[in-house]
């Protein structure tokens, strides 16, 4: 247990020493702000914070894993809302959903309440994570996306 304390210990140390040397040593190269590393990390960030606002708000209906309920609540996989074009996603969580859809043969005919007592942030990160968890893969969506398409959803 010492032991293992020990060498957790000196790795630790180890890092530290690394990021101070970092900071001092002149060619490292340049942290690009911007660059495509750091929006990895800021996807990376956003599914996170996401992740909870799912927990919070979504999956009491649409289950942990995104399948939904037969016949009540449509599954958030691969279908073409979720895949889609942002606008009408970003509106679905803003202004919920009612009437009858088809996803695979099953029928919904049910009611979604609005959800836009939620920020533009939570709604960015929480559409960005259903994108890209549950097999779907699709864009992220940002924050300013969300409020450009707030500003003009009635
Ligand atoms: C009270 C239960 C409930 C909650 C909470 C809820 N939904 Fe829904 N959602 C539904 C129902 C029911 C439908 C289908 C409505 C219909 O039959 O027209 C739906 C439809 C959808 C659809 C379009 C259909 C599909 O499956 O692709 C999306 C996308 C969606 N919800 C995302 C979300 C997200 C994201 C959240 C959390 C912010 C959320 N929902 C919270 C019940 C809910």
């Amino acid at each position: 247990m010492t032991k293992t304390l020990g060498i957790s210990f000196s790795a630790i140390l180890l890092i530290v020493a690394c990021g101070l040397l970092s900071l001092t040593n002149k060619s490292f190269p340049p942290i690009q702000k911007n660059g495509p590393v750091q929006n990895v990390s800021g996807l990376k960030v956003s599914i996170e914070r996401g992740k909870k606002v799912y927990a919070e708000q979504c999956l009491s209906c649409h289950q942990v894993d995104a399948l939904g309920v037969s016949g009540m609540t449509p599954p958030l996989v691969k279908t073409k809302w979720v895949l889609g074009d942002k606008t009408t996603l970003v509106q679905i969580v803003l202004k919920g959903l009612t009437g009858e859809i088809e996803i695979d043969g099953d029928t919904f005919h049910n009611v979604m309440a609005p959800h836009s007592e939620l920020t533009d942030q939570q709604i960015a990160d929480v559409l960005t994570y259903v994108r890209n968890s549950f097999g779907n893969k699709a864009r992220a969506i940002s924050a300013a996306e969300v409020k450009v398409i707030r500003a003009k959803t009635k």
